[in-house]
């Protein structure tokens, strides 16, 4: 089976191809990136020259590059890619339309021209908004996105049903809470918290801090993204979830205390503007539907978590001054030259 990841070099997607490689022999995973300030093809250094894997550095809305991977026979397109920060969306939307939206408009162009089998499509729990205290959205619930990243995501979503209604597209929508884990860019809170509380420099706390994410350990995310390419029917959609809404501020306080650092790091700062207040989604759809259901308590993973920027500062230096795009030149760009002769 020939996969095709987009945003395969991003958080969540390096996560899933090295996970699809390691669990599954007969797939081959052809990761697509544009490779912005966010997507680290050193993420998947340890999976770069297994032979099933191959990396294409390219753009979701270059309708001819998109057109270009198609034509290497694809059963399945997952795309992760997608401009993700709430912040930047708020200062600039429109990488956020191009991307989340034409680039959506592209896969799916190209998914009708070449009758593909497979689009799963990876959306996010802020596309129903912010969720009262007690309540939790199921599949459901009324799309109602409160930020310029969060429209761009439902506007995909819409354009992904539609295009799977009028043309026919065998597409699933998965919408996942926040995850966290190895390899998540440092704008993120978690990354940022222990990056920042690590050099003891202060931490930010939009508004009060008692904003609620409900934390997915990346893993279990992946498992069941994996689930969904094997046994999801056309047409569904399905919330993923841990289950466990937490505020920001006991997050946050619960990195301090693994780090030994005082809590007179934090700092209360200005509120993100139109700061959804809570996410909390059910996930009983896919527990009961795909089997699926998270193994990694938040305990065990903001441990491994945390553990693994302790351990890993290069790659969180690269990723901090760009110097990733350096390790492109060296492992792609040039060994293509030496190739070509
Ligand atoms: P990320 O920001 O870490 O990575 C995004 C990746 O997409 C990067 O590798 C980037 O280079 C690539 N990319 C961006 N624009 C592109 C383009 N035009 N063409 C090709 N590649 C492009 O994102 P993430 O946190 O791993 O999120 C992946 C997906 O999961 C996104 O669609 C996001 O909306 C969704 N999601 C994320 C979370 C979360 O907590 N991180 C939760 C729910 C849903
Ligand atoms: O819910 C899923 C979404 O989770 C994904 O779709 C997004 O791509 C992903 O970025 C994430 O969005 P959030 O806005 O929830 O994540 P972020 O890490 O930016 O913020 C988490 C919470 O912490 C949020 O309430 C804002 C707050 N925060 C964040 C930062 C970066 C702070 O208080 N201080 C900070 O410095």
């Amino acid at each position: 089976m020939k996969v095709l990841v987009t945003g395969g070099a991003g958080f969540i997607g390096s996560n899933f191809v090295r996970h699809l490689l390691l669990t599954r022999s007969d797939v081959e995973v052809i990761n697509f990136d544009k490779l912005t300030y966010a997507g680290n093809p050193e993420s998947l250094s340890d999976v770069a020259a297994n032979p099933r894997y191959s990396f294409v550095r390219g753009d979701i809305t270059d309708l001819r590059a998109v057109t270009d991977v198609f034509q290497k026979g694809l059963d399945a397109v997952i795309n992760f890619a997608a401009e993700t920060h709430v912040d930047r969306s708020i200062e600039d939307a429109s990488p956020f339309l191009m991307t989340n939206i034409f680039g959506t408009h592209c896969l799916l162009n190209a998914a009708r021209t070449f009758r593909l089998k497979h689009f799963i499509h990876i959306s996010t729990d802020e596309v129903y908004g912010s969720a009262p205290a007690g309540a939790s959205f199921t599949e459901e619930t009324h799309l109602d996105p409160r930020s310029p990243y969060a429209a761009s995501k439902a506007s995909a979503d819409h354009f992904v049903s539609a295009c799977a209604n009028t043309f026919g597209i065998s597409a699933v929508i998965l919408r996942c809470t926040n995850n966290y884990g190895p390899f998540q860019f440092p704008e993120k809170l978690i990354p940022l918290t222990i990056a920042n509380a690590r050099e003891d420099k202060e931490l930010p706390i939009y508004g009060d801090g008692m904003q609620e994410r409900d934390w997915l350990f990346v893993e279990d995310y992946c498992r069941a993204i994996a689930l969904t390419l094997e046994r999801a029917k056309p047409g569904a959609i399905y919330n993923v979830s841990a289950g466990l809404p937490q505020a920001n501020l006991k997050i946050v306080r619960t990195i301090l205390a693994y780090l030994g650092k005082p809590d007179s790091l934090i700092k209360y700062v200005k509120d993100r503007p139109g700061h959804d207040r809570r996410y909390a989604l059910d996930s009983s759809k896919i527990r009961r539907e795909l089997g699926w259901k998270p193994q990694v308590l938040f305990e065990e993973g903001i441990r491994r978590t945390i553990d693994w920027y302790i351990q890993n500062t290069a790659w969180l230096g690269h990723a901090r001054s760009g110097e990733y795009l350096k390790y492109y030149e060296r492992h792609y760009v040039r060994r293509a030259e030496t190739f070509r002769g």
